[in-house]
C-alpha cells in the first residue's frame, strides 16, 4: 500500500518527487525517502529517508537541499519491519537502488538463500531483498533492465518496484505484478514519470499510460518503453499502448482552503453526484444510460455484490435497493471473506465489485474468483484505468473525483447512487418481461432532486460542530437504525471509528435488545437515524428502552418531528421523504459527526493511524 515514484528527464526533480509523494501519501505514511543523482557523471544517488511522514523529508531537505535529474521516492505503509529510517526505502545495494511497494511472499525462502551466500542484510524490510537479486543478476553480466526483469520473476506476491543503478543513470525501470503502477512522458517537465497513480504527476500531464500486471516500464528523459516481463528484453519490441486522457483537475487535488480533504470532499457531494448523474443519464430522453449491460442484467437471475469498508456498506444499501426493484436475490459479501467460503457462482450470477480505488487487493481477488466460474462482472468504481476495471466486464464509473482523505465519504455517496440507477434500471427491464408491483420506483426526477436535499442536508455543520462538542466524553457510540438504514448506522460508525479512535458500533435498532443494550449507561451515546417511514414506531421503541437505562440519545430524524425531538438529547432534522434518497441524506450528518469528533480530538483526519487509503495487500 506505498506510494511510489520515479523520474528521468531534463529538470530538476527533488521537488517533483516531493509534490507527487504528498499526493500518494494517503497510501501510507508510515516513513517516506528520495534518492536523486544530477546527470553529472561523477555524481552518485544520494539518499534522504525518515520514519514519520512526509514533512520529515523535507526538513532534511531544507538543511541539506539535494538535487538531480533522475530520482525516485516512496512514501510507507509499513509491513516488513518497524517504520524507521533504516527500514524506509529507497534501498541501496551495491549499485542498485530502488522503491518498492507490496509483499515479497516468499521473503523467507530468499533471504535464506542470500544469506547463504554470504550476502548480510541492513534492514527488516522484503524490499531490501530485490536489490540484492538485482546485483546478482548484473554479476552476471546482464543488462539493467533484463537484470530487473529476472530478479523480479524469483518473487512471489504482489508488487511494484521502481530501480535505478549508478551504472545506467539515463534510466528507470519500473515493474508491475499485482499493485498498480502508471507511466506518463510530460512535455511541460521534459521527462518521463511512473507512479503509483496518476493523481502524483497531474501537475506535469494528464496522458496517462496504466500498465497492466507483468509488464515493466523503462524510462528516459525524452521517452518510456513498456515490455512484457514474460519474454527477455533481449530483441522485445516495446508494447504499443495508447495514454488514457484523464478529466481530473489539479484543484480536484488540492484542499481549496478547506481545512481538511475530508471537509472539502464531504462539501463535493452535491457536485460529485450531480457529475455521476450526468454521465449516467440521458436527462433529454428520460433514462439511464444502461443500454451496454441490458443482455448481462436481463440473463442475471442471483446477484452477489462485494467490497471492503465502506464500499461493502455501499452494496448493503444496494442490497436492499436491487432485491426491491428487481425481486432478485442479492447476497452481499465483504471482499476478504468472499472466495474462501466457496461461493456459489454460476454463469448466471452477476457479480457487482463496488470499490473507490479499483485497487484493493481483497476485492481484486473476490473478482477472480468469481470469474473462475464464469460469472458476469459488473464494476462500481470512481478511478479509470484501475485495474478493477480493466478487468471485470463492464463498469459503471463513478464521477466523485480524486478522493484523498482516507476516510470515504463522496465515494459512498456516489456509489450508493449508481445502486438506485442499476435499481430502478433492472425494475425497466423486468418490467418489460412481467409486471413487477411492489418495487418502489426510484426515477430521475426523484434522483435530481436530490442534489438540493445534501445541499440542504450540509447546512446543518455548525449544529453538528456543536453537537460534537457536547459528546466528546461518551465512552463509546451506538450507531442504531432499521431497514435501507440500517447500513448506513454501520457506515457513521467506521467513519467514527477510523478517523477519531472511539469506539463504535453500528447495529439494527431491533437487535439492541439482543446484547449490545447491555453497554448502555450514561456514558454511552446512542445515535439513531429514524425517519417517518414504515420502521418509524419500531425505533422509537427502541430508543424508549435506552432511555429508560440512561442512555444519551443523538437523534437524526424528519423535520418537526416533535415525538423524537422530545425523546432525545440533540435532534437532528433531515427533510427525509421516506425513499431511498434517505439513505444519501442521513450520511451526511454522520460523516460530519466523525469529522468535528476527530477535530476537536486532535486526531489526523486525512491520514488516520495505522489505515492507508488503498489497501493493495491481502
Ligand atoms: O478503494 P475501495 O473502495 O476498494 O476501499 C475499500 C475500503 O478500504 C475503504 O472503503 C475503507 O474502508 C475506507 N477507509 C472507509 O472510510
Amino acid at each position: 500500500m506505498c506510494g511510489i515514484i520515479g523520474y528521468v528527464g531534463e529538470k530538476p526533480c527533488t521537488a517533483f518527487l516531493i509534490q507527487g509523494l504528498k499526493r500518494l501519501e494517503y497510501r501510507g505514511y508510515d516513513s517516506a525517502g528520495i534518492a536523486v543523482r544530477e546527470a553529472k557523471s561523477s555524481s552518485l544517488f544520494e539518499i534522504l529517508k525518515a520514519g514519520g511522514k512526509l514533512e520529515n523529508i523535507e526538513k532534511l531537505l531544507s538543511e541539506t537541499p539535494k538535487n538531480g535529474q533522475i530520482g525516485i521516492g516512496h512514501t510507507r505503509w509499513a509491513t516488513h519491519g518497524k517504520p524507521n529510517s533504516i527500514n524506509a526505502h529507497p534501498h541501496r545495494t551495491g549499485n542498485t537502488i530502488l522503491v518498492h511497494n507490496g509483499i515479497i511472499e516468499n521473503y523467507e525462502t530468499i533471504r535464506q538463500g542470500l544469506t547463504a551466500k554470504g550476502y548480510t542484510m541492513v534492514s527488516e524490510t522484503d524490499s531490501e531483498l530485490f536489490g540484492h537479486l538485482v546485483e546478482e543478476e548484473l554479476g552476471k553480466g546482464l543488462p539493467f533492465e533484463e537484470s530487473v526483469r529476472q530478479a523480479f520473476l524469483l518473487l512471489e506476491g504482489s508488487c511494484t518496484i521502481v530501480v535505478v543503478n549508478e551504472k545506467w543513470p539515463d534510466r528507470f525501470v519500473a515493474i508491475r505484478n499485482g499493485t498498480p503502477l502508471i507511466a506518463a512522458y510530460s512535455k511541460k517537465s521534459h521527462g518521463s514519470f511512473v507512479a503509483s497513480d496518476a493523481g502524483a504527476i497531474l501537475d506535469h500531464t494528464n496522458e496517462i499510460t496504466f500498465l497492466e500486471n507483468e509488464e515493466m516500464v523503462v524510462g528516459f528523459k525524452d521517452h518510456f518503453d513498456v515490455f512484457d516481463i514474460n519474454k527477455t528484453l533481449l530483441g522485445q519490441k516495446p508494447i504499443d499502448r495508447k495514454p488514457v486522457v484523464l478529466d481530473w483537475t489539479l484543484a480536484s487535488m488540492e484542499k481549496e482552503g478547506f481545512a481538511h480533504f475530508m471537509l472539502k470532499e464531504i462539501h463535493e457531494q452535491p457536485r460529485a453526484i450531480l457529475d455521476t448523474l450526468d454521465n449516467l443519464v440521458d436527462r433529454e430522453k428520460g433514462e439511464i444510460k444502461f443500454s451496454q449491460i441490458e443482455s448481462m442484467m436481463t440473463k442475471t437471475k442471483r446477484i452477489q455484490i462485494i467490497g471492503c469498508g465502506t464500499a461493502w456498506h455501499a452494496g448493503l444499501v444496494g442490497k436492499y435497493i436491487l432485491e426491491s426493484t428487481s425481486r432478485i436475490s442479492v447476497e452481499v459479501d465483504l471482499a476478504s471473506e468472499y472466495r474462501y467460503r466457496k461461493p456459489i457462482v454460476d454463469t448466471e450470477t452477476l457479480v457487482v465489485l463496488i470499490s473507490q480505488s479499483g485497487e484493493t487487493a481483497d476485492t481484486l481477488a473476490a473478482l477472480r474468483e468469481a470469474k473462475k466460474h464464469g460469472a458476469m462482472t459488473l464494476a462500481i468504481c470512481n478511478a479509470r484505468g484501475s485495474t478493477l476495471t480493466r478487468e471485470v466486464d463492464f463498469t459503471l464509473f463513478s464521477a466523485a473525483g480524486p478522493e484523498i482523505g482516507v476516510a470515504s465519504t463522496k465515494a459512498f455517496t456516489t456509489q450508493v447512487l449508481i445502486l438506485m440507477m442499476l435499481g430502478q434500471y433492472m425494475a425497466s427491464i423486468k418490467n418489460k418481461t412481467a409486471h413487477v408491483s411492489d418495487h418502489s420506483l426510484i426515477d430521475i426526477p426523484m434522483l435530481s432532486k436530490l442534489i438540493h436535499k445534501i445541499e440542504d442536508a450540509l447546512q446543518i455543520e455548525k449544529q453538528i460542530a456543536v453537537i460534537a462538542k457536547k459528546y466528546l466524553d461518551s465512552n463509546g457510540f451506538l450507531f442504531i437504525a432499521r431497514g435501507k438504514l440500517f447500513p448506513i448506522a454501520l457506515e457513521g460508525a467506521l467513519k467514527m471509528k477510523e478517523i477519531s479512535y472511539m469506539h463504535a458500533e453500528g447495529y439494527p435498532a431491533g437487535e439492541l435488545k439482543h446484547g449490545p443494550i447491555a453497554m448502555v449507561d450514561e456514558s454511552m451515546t446512542v445515535i439513531v437515524i429514524a425517519p417517518r417511514d414504515e420502521l418509524y414506531e419500531k425505533s422509537i421503541s427502541n430508543l424508549q428502552e435506552v432511555k429508560a437505562r440512561g442512555g444519551r440519545i443523538l437523534a437524526i430524524g424528519n423535520k418537526g418531528d416533535q415525538q423524537l425531538a422530545k425523546l432525545s438529547d440533540d435532534f437532528i432534522e433531515l427533510p427525509f421523504e421516506a425513499d431511498w434518497s434517505d439513505t444519501l441524506l442521513a450520511v451526511i450528518p454522520l460523516q460530519l459527526l466523525s469529522y468535528y469528533t476527530a477535530l476537536y480530538k486532535g486526531a489526523d483526519i486525512d491520514k488516520p493511524r495505522n489505515l492507508a487509503k488503498s489497501v493493495t495487500v491481502e
